[in-house]
């Protein structure tokens, strides 16, 4: 096992350097072709051709002599939006859940893989934004409540993408973590939670060499993001040290002198104004185009700073060899019209993988699963949010409809499904039809009862879905509470079956007023699954996976325990400061319902002999430093169980009192299988930015005094063993 992970991380290695250039190479290419450019040829470049005019969702101009093409930006994180032939795999939210790096990477290759297919210059994620409130609406397209687990999925995301020669574009910065008043309203917050929390996503990203960066709708400050100097100019280009260019969120670029000035590099779709329906033109003025060069003409913007801009972006495009052999466009505005491209392979595979890598299971009593379907002589399946939906898939706008079980949440985060398994589905495959009596009414309590009173088990199935808030649609979540009537549902199943089997699927943290019901035996929370939803459900019931998902993010026992919830003003204050998610909670001392990193498994495992080392990792031989890691973190795993399976072991970190930090906070994750009796060393690396904070006073990041302590456990509230260090 564990040499075919590390030739699998080499060969990873191996096709990043392979592919893709250095920035320096990559600045020297463009200069050149940069140097040949006239002045409205370089703001061409940076340009969009206005919205519903080209094949993508986002194109610039093209130009001749010399020639660069019109490159397509096109949604989205979880796969090609507006496309036929694509996969519509897990969604962010679940890539985290994972806590499994290398199913993220393989995620990532299969999509970059499939964006390269279709011809499309830039993949319009990770999406990275914090789930600050869990009612944040789109929080479902990212990582949730931790910035070092947003930060390793981004920095995998990108990788695997920009492998495949597709610049990666991380978003949306920054402080965009709600939809209400998104386009208005202006984030305040304080340097040090910015840095620690909302920025460090970003700054993972810029290391794994992200060709791109998308500013958001909102204000930071008072100042949009997409002409914040501070943020742009101050922050990302300078002490990031990003490289690559910054393009407007669609629309939200707002002027000419100030964008090009704060930093952006690319307005997009580059009209101005909002379509009133998504298939409209905009308007056909620009802050960029003509008004750009007029800027440059009367030195309200210097052309060197629009050298800078084509350079960012010529340079992106070298970096990632587009310049050689990249595919033809194949996509069409009108997906209606598109051409026939199928990318998909065999990624099903991989959906169907992560679905289940992805399935926490929150409650298993008396190993309640998994269930031998031989053993079985009935199965009762309840709720629409087992069955597929009743008008079919792909009919609702951007899938803004809970109607049937939810896959992905809604908005432009969201792709097509080729197909989906649906879970009712995915169960009568491995149980066989005659076993299975089920009704999809989440309404007719007691026709749910009925059903569920003689089946050997009785499978409830709810949901609860948010989005982007778009065109009228309003998107953070309203409750916390499931849809189409789940708890009475739930309760109703539970009532007539002690042997209920609640599975949720939702965007983030649920209230589970029935969750100490004795006869809920267990639960399992598969998020948002995507295609191969019912397949992966079923490898996890069923034992063919053993469930190793855990929650990024927190579930509370009452909303009230929340310290964010969406700012109805539009000054959104970050005054929670570092106590986001998990911080809080462990600050106040409030037990969640479970808590963040929580995920059981089928079987169990013993943590033995934690080591810490607190040096430089010199190698005497060569003569120099061979890792970057500062403090070095090992100890022994151990399946003590009766079956074969993974534990994901966790690194929390513990500042010094000095540091005034959260009391905990993630520093590493490794994903280990183990066989039955087996154990392994696992082991942690921190390097130097992940043992600091953010000193306000100098603007760097400084290792504060006294003694740090490092936990290693299954969960944040399951610390197995933990050590203290000085430097
Ligand atoms: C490709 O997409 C079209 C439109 O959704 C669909 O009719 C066709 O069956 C798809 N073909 C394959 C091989 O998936
Ligand atoms: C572009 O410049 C023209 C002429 O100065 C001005 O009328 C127009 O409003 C500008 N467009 C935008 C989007 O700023
Ligand atoms: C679990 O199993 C044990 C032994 O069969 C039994 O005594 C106990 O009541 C069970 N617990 C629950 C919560 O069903
Ligand atoms: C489909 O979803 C929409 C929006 O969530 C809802 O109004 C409608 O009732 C649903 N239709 C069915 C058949 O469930
Ligand atoms: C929660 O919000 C959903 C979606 O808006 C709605 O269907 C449901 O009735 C709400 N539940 C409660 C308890 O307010
Ligand atoms: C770990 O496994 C090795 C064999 O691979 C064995 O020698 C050792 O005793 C095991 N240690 C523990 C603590 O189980």
């Amino acid at each position: 096992m564990y040499s075919y992970f590390f030739i699998s991380i080499l060969f990873y290695t191996a096709v990043v350097h392979a592919n893709v250039l250095s920035w320096d190479e990559a600045y020297i290419k463009a200069a050149v072709l940069v140097g040949q450019m006239s002045l409205d040829q370089k703001v061409a470049i940076t340009t969009g051709r206005g919205w519903a005019n080209g094949p993508c969702g986002g194109n610039t101009y093209p130009i001749s002599s010399p020639h660069f093409p019109s490159l397509c930006l096109q949604d989205g994180p979880l796969g090609v939006r507006g496309a036929n032939n694509v996969t519509s795999g897990v969604a962010g939210i679940n890539a985290a859940a994972s806590f499994d790096k290398m199913a993220i990477r393989a995620r990532a290759d299969y999509l970059g893989k499939e964006f390269r297919g279709k011809g499309i210059h830039v993949q319009l994620g990770p999406a990275v934004n914090m789930m600050r409130s869990p009612k944040s609406g789109r929080a479902w397209e990212g990582s949730g409540e931790d910035p070092y687990l947003a930060g390793i999925v981004a920095a995998e995301s990108i990788k695997g993408v920009q492998a495949h020669g597709v610049i990666a574009n991380v978003k949306h910065y920054i402080l965009n973590d709600q939809e209400l008043n998104r386009m208005t309203s202006s984030s305040e917050i304080d340097a040090r939670t910015l840095h620690e929390i909302h920025l460090w996503p970003f700054a993972r990203s810029v290391e794994a060499g992200v060709g791109s960066v998308m500013c958001s709708f909102n204000k930071i400050s008072g100042v949009h993001a997409c002409e914040n100097d501070y943020l742009l100019n101050t922050v990302l280009k300078g002490e990031l040290g990003f490289k690559g260019f910054v393009v407007s969120d669609w629309w939200a670029t707002h002027s000419t002198v100030q964008a090009a000035n704060g930093g952006l590099d690319m307005a997009m779709p580059g009209d101005i104004t909002l379509p009133t329906a998504i298939d409209i033109p905009g308007s056909s003025d620009s802050y960029f185009g003509k008004n750009l060069t007029d800027a440059v003409i009367q030195k309200d913007v210097s052309e060197s700073r629009t050298t800078d801009m084509a350079m960012r972006i010529v340079a992106s495009w070298y970096k990632m060899h587009q310049d050689e052999n990249f595919p033809q466009t194949q996509l069409s505005f009108d997906q209606r019209n598109s051409p026939f491209v199928n990318v998909q392979e065999n990624h099903r595979v991989l959906v169907r993988e992560m679905g289940a890598a992805s399935n926490v299971l929150l409650k298993n009593i008396n190993f309640t699963l998994p269930i031998v379907p031989s053993q079985v002589k009935s199965i009762a399946v309840i709720g629409s949010d087992a069955g597929p939906p009743p008008n079919g898939i792909n009919t609702c706008f951007l899938n803004y409809c809970s109607n049937g079980t939810l896959a992905q949440g809604w908005g432009s985060g969201t792709a097509d499904f080729p197909y989906l398994i649906d879970p009712l589905q995915g169960l009568r495959e491995v149980f066989g039809d005659t076993k299975i009596k089920s009704t999809l009414n989440d309404w007719d309590l007691h026709q749910a009862a009925e059903i569920a009173k003689d089946a050997d088990f009785a499978f409830v199935f709810s949901n609860a879905d948010s989005g982007e808030g778009l065109l009228g649609i309003y998107g953070d979540r309203k409750n916390l509470s499931l849809w189409q009537n789940g708890d009475n549902l739930i309760k109703a199943v539970a009532d007539a079956n002690s042997n209920t089997i609640v599975v949720i699927h939702s965007v983030g943290p649920v209230l589970m007023p029935w969750i100490n019901h004795p006869n809920i035996k267990a639960v399992l929370w598969p998020g948002l699954p995507g295609q191969e939803s019912g397949h992966s459900l079923a490898d996890i019931v069923t034992g063919k996976v053993n469930p190793s998902g855990r929650l990024p993010y927190t579930i509370a026992k009452r909303e009230e325990d929340y310290n964010v919830d969406i700012d109805l003003d539009q000054v959104v204050e970050y005054s929670e400061r570092l106590l986001m998610g998990y911080k809080w909670f462990d600050h106040a001392g409030i037990e969640p319902l479970f808590p963040f990193g929580y995920g059981l498994s089928y079987t169990s495992f013993d943590y033995d002999d934690l080591k810490v080392k607190t040096r430089v990792f010199y190698d005497d031989d060569a003569k120099r430093i061979v890792s970057d890691a500062i403090v070095r973190a090992s100890i022994n795993v151990r399946n003590r169980g009766t079956y074969d399976g993974a534990e994901i072991v966790q690194a929390y970190l513990s500042f010094p009192k000095s540091a005034n930090s959260p009391p905990q906070q993630l520093r590493g994750f490794e994903k280990i299988f183990l066989q039955k009796g087996q154990n392994a060393t696992v082991e942690f690396d921190l390097r130097k930015t992940e043992l600091s904070i953010w000193d306000v006073s100098t603007g760097t990041w400084v290792i504060p005094a006294g003694e740090f302590t490092i936990g290693i456990g299954a969960s944040s509230r399951d610390i197995r063993m933990s050590i203290g260090f000085t430097f």
